[in-house]
């Protein structure tokens, strides 16, 4: 048990229910989190993340950091394939600073791939995916508790069940364990995370995701494919309908399969809600409740990571090509406001690490 660990269970420990709401600022988010012996953390960027008011809640409540898109390939290479690894090593160095867990984000993704392979052939693009990831993954061997190595390749609308995209074509689906393989040699301590997006709520395609993520990951695993962790990004949408029901039997059928669950990428998108800002609150807040309750009553579940601080950082306001709301009013998608203040989300949060009845099981989660 580490100082945090024991902090934490000592602070717990020692106060009554009116001293709680002090003492989860106290502990912090993870130190609640390590209670049932899970981790929770922050996705950042080093230029914000080295900034207040994020870098004191950073302090105050990550146990995790991932880099949000330092450690992409298309992050790291200039336009003629040089690689630089700066900001991917600020990202590093914040992690270390804080004592926290380092996640990889991500080793292969259509998107993150750099657009010099537009026209290459498979050969050169093998060659040239082989050399980044290897290089990446052997330089923070020893630091990372997880890679996403493969990020968003189901597209349930296809027959395969498959994405087609630029990684597809040069890479080849069938040849997805590979990248696995290939990790597994370069840092054989590092968690091996297969992470998509889209299965987490109660929708239709929802649901054909979810089955089209099974049927992959069966036959993974059934080939002995080094894959242990399934990411589940959670990008949540107020506008859609959840169901702790549908969502618990898949994590059912994932821990059957011997692998464990990280929520990698939290956020709650609130495009559709009122313009009142306490109603807007509240309703986020009372999503954020039931799915983290949810996720809290698995045993498989091992790691809550929000997909950056503050509303202020969200890539959901960040990002031009982004949904917007229709009263073009900022989302409030994260934990903190834009001043870095606690809202009812953080509560929502805090009370469900908190009461977090199921440990986290850790004999679930050895390498298949
Ligand atoms: O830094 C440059 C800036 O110099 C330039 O002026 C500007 C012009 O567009 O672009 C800036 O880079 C942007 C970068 O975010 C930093 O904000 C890129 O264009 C933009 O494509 C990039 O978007 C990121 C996106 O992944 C694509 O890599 C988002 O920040 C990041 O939050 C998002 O994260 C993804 C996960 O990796 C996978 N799951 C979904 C999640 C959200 O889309």
């Amino acid at each position: 048990m580490n100082r945090r660990e024991l902090l934490g269970g000592a602070a717990l420990a020692c106060v009554g229910l009116n001293g709680l709401a002090q003492t989860q600022a106290a502990v912090g988010l993870d130190g609640l989190a390590r209670t049932s012996g899970r981790h929770f953390g922050f996705a950042v960027g080093p230029g914000y993340a080295d900034k207040e008011p994020v870098k004191d809640l950073l302090r105050q409540h990550a146990g995790v950091i991932t880099a949000e898109n330092a450690m992409k390939w298309r992050s790291i290479e200039n336009l003629f394939g040089v690689p630089d690894y700066t900001q991917a090593d600020r990202v590093s160095a914040i992690a270390a600073g804080l004592n926290a867990q380092l996640r990889g984000h991500t080793l292969a993704w259509h998107q993150s791939t750099p657009a010099r392979f537009v026209n290459a052939t498979g050969e050169m693009f093998v060659q040239a995916q082989t050399s980044h990831l290897q290089a990446l993954v052997s330089r923070y061997r020893g630091r990372i508790h997880t890679w996403d190595v493969l990020n968003e390749v189901i597209d349930a609308d296809q027959p395969s069940g498959m994405r087609e995209s630029v990684l597809s074509r040069l890479w080849g689906a069938d040849r997805y364990p590979e990248l696995f393989e290939l990790t597994r040699v370069a840092d054989p301590h590092a968690k091996l995370a297969y992470n998509d997006y889209g299965m987490e709520q109660d929708e239709p395609w929802c649901e054909h995701r979810r089955s089209a993520a099974l049927h992959l990951l069966e036959a993974w695993v059934k080939r002995k494919v080094p894959v242990d962790v399934m990411g589940l990004q959670a990008h949540l949408d107020l506008s859609r309908r959840f169901s702790a029901a549908r969502m618990l039997a898949f994590f059912d059928e994932l821990s059957a399969l011997g692998l464990t669950i990280q929520i990698t990428e939290l956020d709650v998108r609130d495009h559709t809600a009122t313009t009142d800002l306490a109603a807007r609150d509240a309703a986020v807040a009372a999503l954020y409740s039931d799915f983290m309750d949810a996720c809290m009553s698995h045993p498989a579940v091992e790691m809550v990571v929000m997909w950056n601080v503050t509303d202020a950082d969200s890539w959901i306001n960040r990002w031009s090509q982004g949904q917007r709301r229709p009263d073009g009013q900022p989302m409030r998608p994260t934990l903190f406001d834009d001043q870095g203040q606690p809202k009812r989300a953080f509560d929502a949060v805090a009370a469900s690490l908190r009461q977090a009845r199921v440990k986290f099981d850790k004999k679930a989660g050895n390498h298949v």
